[in-house]
């Protein structure tokens, strides 16, 4: 997708299949760019797409019927009440006016909405916003759904309310979700594929489980301080091993064949005389990718 001055998304081949599928990346990324072209409300400058088996050039219309497609900017009329707003895009939606509002109610209280939707958009919080936002996209029982920065603006627990009905979303209505979002982290959890983009090119797209599996390296923490974590990771590099300070605890790189670090550990400990808080084996996270210099697909 090029926009003259910038190419927001280039030469990038990705499949997207069922369950939860988050598309993380920073400011900038081509996150949103993707989405409107799949809904087909952006002409991609060279490329297909095909969503639900439609080509987004030739039926964006049949796309846009069957995907439920929360927006990252307001899009939310201030005069009207979120069950009015619900209802009405229900009845676009082909719905006739009693199942409308019944599936309107339904939504808006999924989404936590209950007793807040007779109020007028224009007096909602942002995260009140974004809940009718999710609503107005699920209302019409999509076959799938779009879902631009869900968490934009959201205090720490909206967030992971937030993130819970994302996973409700692929768990309990067996909707696929496609999710956005810029903080890299935030969608490990409810993501059972994750794909990160990097200033329009493709840095990965794999399962979850595959960014989070152990790296084969130890997280070991021993009580004190600095000095303790120093004391114990200098006596472990004796030994053979490569460690280094990782915040109060000391992280091995994995070992040769057939060291036991474990082992080692344990033993250092008890020689220093220091007291062992934990070990573990040190898992993976989707920052790393962006901070190891990902391999590219
Ligand atoms: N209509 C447009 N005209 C010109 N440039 C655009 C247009 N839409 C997007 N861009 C540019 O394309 C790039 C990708 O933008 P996009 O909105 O897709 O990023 P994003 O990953 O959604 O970012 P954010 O996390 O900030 O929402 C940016 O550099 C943006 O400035
Ligand atoms: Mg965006």
């Amino acid at each position: 997708m090029d926009f003259g001055r910038v190419m927001a998304l280039h030469e990038l081949t990705l499949s997207i299949g069922p369950g939860v599928t988050g598309l993380v990346g920073a400011n900038g990324a081509g996150k949103s760019t993707l989405i409107k072209i799949l809904l087909g409300l952006q002409t991609p400058t060279a490329g297909t797409a095909t969503v639900l088996g439609h080509d987004v050039a030739r039926e964006a219309d049949r796309i846009r019927a069957l995907v439920g497609y929360m927006p990252e900017h307001d899009c939310l009329p201030p005069d009207v009440t979120a069950s009015e707003f619900v209802v009405h895009l229900a009845r676009m939606s082909g719905l006739p006016a009693a199942p409308a509002r019944e599936r309107a109610a339904d939504t808006l209280r999924i989404v936590g909405l209950d007793e807040e939707r007779y109020r007028l958009l224009g007096g909602y919080s942002t995260g009140m916003k974004q809940r009718a936002k999710l609503a107005q996209a699920l209302v019409h029982h999509p076959s799938l759904v779009f879902l631009d920065e869900p968490t934009n603006g959201l205090d720490p627990a909206s967030r992971l309310d937030m993130l819970r009905l994302v996973r409700r979303i692929s768990t309990d209505f067996k909707i696929p979700v496609l999710v956005t979002s810029h903080l890299l982290g935030e969608l490990e959890r409810v993501s059972d594929h994750v794909v990160v983009l990097d200033a329009g090119v493709l840095l990965r797209s794999s399962a979850t489980s595959q960014f989070l599996e152990g790296t084969g390296a130890t997280i070991v923490e021993v009580l004190g301080g600095t000095v303790e974590r120093d004391q114990l990771g200098n006596a472990l590099a004796a030994t053979g091993l490569r460690c280094h300070p990782r915040g109060t605890k000391v992280r091995i790189d994995t070992p040769p064949p057939g060291v036991d670090v474990h082992r080692l550990v344990r033993d250092t400990v008890t020689d220093l005389d220091l007291a062992l808080v934990r070990i573990e084996p040190d898992h993976g996270h989707l920052e790393d990718v962006f901070t190891q210099g990902a391999h590219r697909v």
